[in-house]
């Protein structure tokens, strides 16, 4: 068995945890959100839930792995031997691989959108969603794109935790931060854009209703990477003096203060274009954007295109970085469990989601009518079931193992490195664990399902 890995500095940790948790789901899913629910109001409750319910429930997920220095699946092996809560242990490590076979579709969008901006084609769409239908409907192309990206995921994690995960995590995160910073501002200067900004900060209280709490619950723990094993997996390689209260702060930060540049990003360069609303659901930055880049920027074709594809871009190397943390959890399993090589290990996984990722891909084409359960296709069954339904069991699972399983001094223990750092919110945090994480947690789910409204 090879030596067990370990970040090299606690700038990797933060990097890496922080390139798990910005992806997709802050630049793509978040704006969506906002427009959806009403602006800023979303935006207030939106950290109201990273900062009660996310960020204790990302330092749980640390002290599992941080303290037994294993793979989810053995971690909780080792803190609960012969008790069913293994089971939570094994399906961290099942969902980070079911999502990897949807997220790695939308991550090989990602790269063509990339390669036609290069080209000078987003700007000149005239049909911006029949491009985007035309495209993801057929059969070779998207498939292509997205077994480039899972290619470039298994490149890095085949590298292993120091030379992989934390180089490329290193060298991607600080140019993603730079494509933000550039973004926002252009999209500041296009004229029109304060009418965008008054919709980000303007709160419309009277659109706060359940459901919009619900939301920006279920936002916050896709976006911050919780209950899929990945963090967990990450804290494994964490050094003992890593401080993990810290640096879930420090991820929780790095994550929405990405999402809300997203909506900066966005906002003023769709609202300074009056054609589109900003309500424009799942295909805002695919369908709308590609829209806004030909309009706004239709006279200065130059500055379009590399607005977009400083864009596509951000939004490629986002989604990388997260799927290298979606990758790692059933990569270190196999690695560990079954004492395989690393390259091995990194080979079946990518092999495995490339196989059933096929059928995700080809489900907005030549299998958009193979419909099953509630009808949906294989695409939306893969993002149902992990977002909505394994997401929330885990989160509960982990909350109240973490709450009341574990022995209260070992959970102390790790959050304070051995008393060594100081934690005064300690009661709050286990409380939160022990009551309002199961209890609202189990709201978004029953909502999800339509039990409640
Ligand atoms: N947090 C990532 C995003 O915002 C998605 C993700 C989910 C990553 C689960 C890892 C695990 O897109």
């Amino acid at each position: 068995m090879e030596k067990r890995a370990n970040f090299g500095s606690k700038l990797g940790i933060i990097l890496a945890s922080a390139g798990s948790a910005v992806g997709l789901g802050n630049v793509w899913r978040f704006p969506t959100e906002v427009g959806e629910n009403g602006g800023a109001a979303f935006i207030l409750i939106y950290i109201l839930c990273v900062v009660l319910l996310g960020v204790p429930l990302m330092v749980s997920e640390f002290v599992i792995g941080r303290h037994t220095h294993m793979n989810t699946a053995d971690a909780y092996r080792k803190l609960a031997p012969r008790t069913a809560w293994v089971f939570q242990g094994y399906l961290g490590v099942f969902t980070s691989w079911f999502i990897l076979c949807y997220y790695s579709v939308v991550a090989g969008w990602t790269l063509k959108y990339l390669l036609s901006a290069c080209a000078g084609r987003i700007s000149a769409i005239e049909d911006s969603a029949a491009y985007f239908a035309h495209f993801t409907a057929s059969p070779w192309l998207p498939l292509l794109c997205m077994i480039a990206v899972m290619m470039m995921c298994h490149w890095v994690i085949a590298r292993g935790v120091q030379a992989g995960i934390e180089k490329y995590s290193k060298l991607m995160m600080p140019l993603l931060l730079l494509i933000i910073a550039v973004l926002v501002v252009c999209s500041f200067s296009m004229p029109g854009s304060e009418e965008g900004l008054r919709f980000l900060f303007k709160p419309d209280f009277s659109r706060i209703g359940s459901d919009v709490v619900l939301s920006a619950m279920g936002q916050a723990f896709f976006s911050l990477s919780i209950a899929m094993g990945c963090l967990c997996t990450y804290a494994s390689y964490f050094s003992d003096d890593a401080k993990l209260v810290k640096t879930a702060g420090s991820v929780a930060l790095i994550d929405t203060t990405v999402a809300i540049m997203s909506g900066f990003i966005i906002f003023p360069a769709v609202f300074s274009v009056a054609e589109v609303t900003p309500d424009a659901g799942p295909g805002l930055v695919f369908i709308t954007l590609p829209n806004v880049f030909q309009i706004a920027f239709g006279s200065v074709p130059f500055i379009g295109w590399l607005f977009a594809i400083m864009f596509y871009l951000l939004l490629l190397l986002a989604a990388l970085t997260s799927m290298m943390s979606i990758h790692e959890p059933t990569t270190a399993f196999l690695l560990e469990h079954f004492q395989l090589r690393r390259q091995t290990a990194t080979w079946i996984v990518t092999l495995s989601c490339i196989a059933v990722g096929v059928l995700c891909s080809l489900s907005f084409g030549p299998l958009a009518d193979v419909k099953f359960l509630f009808g949906m296709t294989f695409f939306d069954f893969f993002d149902f079931v992990s977002a909505k339904i394994f997401l929330p069991v885990g989160g509960i699972i982990i909350s109240l193992f973490v709450g009341w399983k574990l022995d209260r001094q070992l959970v102390y223990d790790e959050v304070t490195n051995g008393g060594h750092v100081r934690f005064p919110l300690f009661p709050v945090y286990r409380f939160i664990l022990r009551w309002l994480a199961p209890i609202a947690i189990t709201l978004i789910f029953l909502n999800e399902l339509g039990v409640i409204k």
